[in-house]
């Protein structure tokens, strides 16, 4: 499975319901773990990267039992995790090593998180200078930079910390570090980043307060278990969304799917470029918006400028954009996306070095990318970078272009989609 073969289709239908919320399933996991009692959570994401979290809580001594369609977890309250006995590998996932790297860092024993190679080159003096300042003691390779991390874990103070750049891993990272302090953390942004950790706390009891760009959380009481569901992903969906406006005859209903506005970006930037995608049986569940997603191809899309505000919205959808932006009519420009550069591969690169062998005729500036669309892809030999979303991509790519295309490292997919194969080919059959 790690090399894929995929044709360019002209049909491509049908109704999915797209896997579980992966930044929601990992809040999950952690509040449950950190709450006292039996949690409940059904439909979690169960896919590499929240294997790594649910690891990292079983080796800290939390017993968590998988029934198939629910996840029980028996939390041990704030102060019941234990010394691991070993390093904590959170394999591919920031998500996992930034947000425990603050429940670790208000515990009173020594831990070690590490993980595979692309998540060893991800900064992390973002969330280890705040916790720092929060009085944790942390240190790690390349003059405290990069993982490993190694905490020695204590008392925490609270803080009031600006962010410099919109991220939702470190906000959360010093929200949990926050409930370890006795006193109120401040944490604000320039620009707001998925808020999941703010509206799942209040239901575990925790204090806290959105006032703005600021979330101020009051740490020291404990967290209670909770009985809740996860919605299905946004991000995971977007790649069928894109797929379904490049393919000519198409039609796709994606069901029961997160519309948090803080992640629903690509929504607002497709329409823009005159996709017709309509929204239906909006609801909530478990906090969180919820609706199903139908689109139709047909429409010929237009290419568009983006930069500022909204990058934060659709950050983990800027390479299936691309793909959007290859098949649209005029030049579309993105900038201010540095960020995308550490991600699970640099996807600035990665795009940009997959998309020229289609075809696409590229330009790659440090913050973001032209993209000169209405070409006609073709099928070539790409590579996933090993980075889930780039594997999607070039998989939405490959169907809607010419002849055949191979996508190395389609394996990829595990980390936050296993099954995504299965429905392109159900979609195309
Ligand atoms: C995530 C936040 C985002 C996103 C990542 C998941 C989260 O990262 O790219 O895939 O669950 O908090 P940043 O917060 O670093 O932008």
């Amino acid at each position: 499975m790690n090399r894929i073969e995929l044709k360019g289709t002209e049909i491509f239908k049908g109704e999915f319901s797209p896997p579980p919320d992966k930044s929601i399933s990992h809040r999950a996991v952690i509040l449950s773990s950190l709450a006292k009692g039996k949690s409940t959570i059904r439909n979690l994401l169960r896919a590499k990267d929240t294997e790594s979290t649910l690891n990292a809580f079983r080796s800290v001594g939390i017993q968590i039992e998988d029934r198939g369609d629910k996840v029980i977890i028996w939390g041990k309250g704030l102060h019941g995790l234990s010394e691991p006995s070993d390093v904590i590998d959170c394999g591919n996932s920031g998500t996992t090593i930034r947000l425990v790297s603050g429940v670790l860092s208000g515990n009173p024993f020594f831990s070690v998180l590490t993980g595979d190679g692309s998540l060893r080159s991800r900064p992390m003096a973002r969330v280890i200078k705040p916790l720092t300042l929060m009085g944790a003691q942390i240190s790690a390779r390349a003059d405290n930079r990069y993982p490993p991390l190694a905490i020695r874990g204590r008392g925490l103070n609270p803080v009031t910390y600006e962010m410099p750049v919109a991220s939702a891993q470190v906000k959360s990272s010093l929200l949990l570090a926050g409930l370890y302090s006795s006193g109120e953390t401040r944490i604000s942004e320039p620009v707001k980043s998925r808020d999941h950790t703010e509206r799942m706390l209040p239901a575990f009891g925790g204090d806290l307060k959105v006032a703005g760009l600021e979330v101020i959380v009051r740490g020291g009481s404990d967290l209670r278990p909770v009985e809740m569901e996860v919605p299905g992903d946004f991000s995971s969906a977007a790649f069928f969304i894109v797929a379904s406006l490049i393919i000519p005859d198409s039609e796709i209903t994606a069901k029961n799917v997160g519309i948090n506005p803080t992640r629903t970006g690509l929504l607002e930037v497709l329409r823009k470029m005159g996709a017709g995608i309509e929204i239906a049986n909006v609801r909530e569940v478990s906090g969180e918006p919820v609706a199903d997603i139908h689109c139709r191809g047909g429409a010929p899309l237009r290419s568009i400028e983006i930069a500022g505000d909204i990058i934060p919205s659709l950050i983990d959808e800027f390479p299936v954009l691309c793909v959007a932006a290859a098949s649209a009519e005029g030049t579309t420009v993105i900038r201010g996306a540095e960020e995308l550069r550490v991600k699970e591969s640099d996807r600035i690169k990665a795009m940009a070095s997959e998309l020229v062998k289609m075809g696409v005729e590229i330009e790659e500036y440090p913050d973001g990318l032209s993209i000169r669309g209405n070409r006609r892809l073709r099928g070539a030999e790409v590579e996933s970078h090993g980075d889930h979303r780039i594997a999607m991509s070039m998989a939405v790519a490959a169907l809607a272009a010419d002849g055949k295309t191979i996508v190395n490292g389609a394996s990829a997919v595990d980390i936050s989609f296993p099954g995504f194969f299965d429905i392109v080919k159900r979609f195309t059959s």
